[in-house]
């Protein structure tokens, strides 16, 4: 009898624990923008990170003209949009943005590292620094040489 019990629960006890076990490996990943602590953070690291490019030498004299509380309100609305997060960005193409400056590679690296300090001042953790400077990085050929 307990056998038979057994022998007739036992497929819906593998489809119960299979499902279980998918639904777990399936869980939906948090967008880039949560795992970075969302507007908060990402203003937080914006600030940090215009700060740092205006006291570095290799590229803050292409700034001298900048409305930078502007830039900072649009690198926050870029982030947050590029990251998955409820915001959309209002300004100017990348390629538009920069057009006449002929940043250079070494110029664009002077502004990564730059981010990459503010990143690890606010303790953004290496998985979530790496997505969000390769989405990023993906944008350089629309930046340099223009
Ligand atoms: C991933 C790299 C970069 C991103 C995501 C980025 C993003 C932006 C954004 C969102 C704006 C505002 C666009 C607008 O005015 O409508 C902007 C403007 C600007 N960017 Fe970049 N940028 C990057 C790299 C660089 C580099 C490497 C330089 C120079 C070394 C640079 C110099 C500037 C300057 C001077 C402006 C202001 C232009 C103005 O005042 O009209 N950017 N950038």
């Amino acid at each position: 009898m307990t056998a038979r019990v057994a022998r007739y629960y036992m497929p819906f006890l593998i489809a119960f624990a299979l499902g279980a076990c998918q639904s777990t490996m399936m869980a939906p990943q948090k967008s880039l923008y949560d795992r970075l602590g969302g507007t908060p953070v990402i203003t937080a690291v914006v600030d940090d990170f215009v700060g740092n490019v205006a006291a570095d030498n290799r590229i803050n004299g292409f700034f001298a003209r900048t409305d930078i509380p502007r830039l900072k309100k649009l690198l926050v609305e870029q982030i947050c949009q590029a990251t998955g997060g409820p915001c959309t960005y209002t300004g100017r193409s990348m390629q538009a943005a920069h057009k006449g400056m002929n940043i250079t590679d070494a110029q664009f690296n002077a502004l990564v590292e730059d981010l990459k300090k503010s990143l690890d001042k606010f303790k953004v953790p290496d998985k979530e620094q790496g997505e969000l400077l390769s989405a990023l990085g993906s944008l350089k050929p629309q930046i340099v040489g223009q």
